[in-house]
């Protein structure tokens, strides 16, 4: 087969990577890509969000299968493009899609279905939505959400009524998102122990991935803004166990999935669910329909599969009957961001350090925003790298991919020391 991979971020190059393991896969083109895919794959200037553009670069070269990383050209729609032109896509279409392009949607999915969420309210008035958290009926903190594609900014938790007017009137009325804040959602602030359970799912299967989790502030001791993601590790089996997966998939994924087909939004592709485990079970914060990244770069690593055969498998209907098998390992991802990230931050810096990597079987550095300048490996985004390690354990993964990190540089590079740490203290 040959395969297109849409995006150029850290996921992508973990898709890339397992694609390019895969006995299946000849070859390998990637649109937009970066520095790092550009090793292994071909790399077209396509940006994710012209999907006409990517859908006829497929067919005119016969790609057998497109796999879409990123949110956006899902929602506008790509998997029908590429379907009017007998392209097969892992990835769901937009009615599926909307799963994560509305919040409000999401919402009131899951109270059709009795899959169990926090409280919500949404609202087209900003009257009406500073009304009510003026007097919110679940105290604080509060969570307001962009009912659209905020590229991971649109959610706020406001520890005050302050905070949530601020957050509606930078929505509603400053138009800090755009259209994506025509609507916005309030919720019920959920407390307990965050994870991310994502399945594969060919519309009727549902094949759960490793659980894993996310660090998604900032700053060591989740302090600080919230960004895309700042590391991961998998499986995260001391928060929740198989047994537990087991229960998310008959309770949660499954629902999901049947819910969808009931409404005509057969979702083929990986459906990601935000979970909070709570003294009542498990709650769903959010859907996604993609990969999770970093997760992606923590959890692709440990499949022990076709990657190609499985995602074509899903793409055409026809996902294992058997359970995926995993490599008896453990993976942790650390990103390496520009100074200011998740802020404004510079583009530019020369990396270095990456070479004497290059040999190690148990580190993959992921590239997410990197380019080559006057031959030099430049940082051109927030997040720059992803490092993973692999290990026999969780803490061998993590000295393996911080023993590593320990010879990369660039300037004002920054990273979390403490990924993989919730592990230890739920
Ligand atoms: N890591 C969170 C996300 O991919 O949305």
């Amino acid at each position: 087969m040959d395969v297109l991979v849409v995006g150029g971020g850290g996921r992508e190059h973990a898709l890339v990577w397992a694609l390019t393991h895969s006995a299946s896969v000849e070859k390998v083109y990637c649109a937009p890509g970066n520095a790092g895919i550009a090793d292994i794959a071909e790399c077209w200037d396509i940006k994710p969000g012209a999907i006409h553009a990517l859908a006829h670069a497929a067919d005119e070269h016969a790609v057998d299968l497109v796999v879409v990383g990123p949110e956006a050209p899902l929602a506008s729609g790509i998997a029908e493009v590429l379907d009017s032109l007998s392209v097969p896509c892992f990835g769901p279409s937009r009615a599926a899609a909307i799963i994560e392009g509305s919040k409000a949607f999401a919402k009131s999915f899951m109270q059709r279905h009795g899959i169990p969420t926090g409280s919500f309210e949404a609202f087209t008035e900003v009257g009406a939505a500073l009304d009510m958290v003026h007097d919110s009926p679940w105290g604080y903190p509060l969570v307001i959400k962009a009912d659209g594609l905020a590229a991971g900014k649109g959610v706020v938790i406001c520890p005050d009524a302050e905070a949530a007017v601020a957050a509606i009137n930078a929505a509603m009325v400053d138009n800090r998102f755009g259209a994506a804040g025509d609507t916005v959602v309030v919720e019920q602030f959920i407390r307990g122990t965050e994870v991310t359970i994502m399945a594969l799912s060919d519309g009727e299967r549902v094949l759960p991935l490793l659980p894993s989790q996310d660090h998604k502030q900032a700053l060591d001791g989740d302090e600080g803004p919230n960004t895309g993601g700042m590391g991961a590790y998998a499986p995260a089996h001391s928060v929740i166990d198989a047994k537990f997966v087991q229960r998310v998939t008959e309770q949660i994924l499954e629902p999901t999935i049947q819910g969808l087909a009931a409404e005509d939004r057969r979702f083929a592709g990986v459906l990601y669910a935000g979970l909070m485990l709570t003294e009542d079970g498990p709650v769903v914060l959010e859907y996604n329909c993609r990969f999770g990244d970093p997760e992606a770069q923590a959890i692709i690593p440990l499949l022990d599969e076709d990657f190609g055969e499985l995602l074509a498998g899903i793409a055409e209907g026809a996902a294992p009957t058997r359970p995926l098998r995993w490599l008896d390992k453990h993976c942790a991802c650390v990103i390496l961001a520009a100074e200011g990230y998740p802020g404004k931050y510079r583009r530019g810096h020369t990396i270095t350090g990456l070479e004497p990597l290059r040999d190690r079987d148990d580190v993959i550095v992921f590239h997410a925003g990197t380019g080559n300048e006057h031959g030099s490996l430049v940082t051109t985004g927030g997040r720059v790298l992803g490092v993973t390690g692999t290990g026999s354990s969780l803490d061998g993964a993590l000295a393996t991919a911080y023993d590593a990190i320990a010879q990369i540089e660039f300037p004002g590079m920054h990273f979390r020391r403490d990924i993989g740490r919730r592990a230890e203290v739920v």
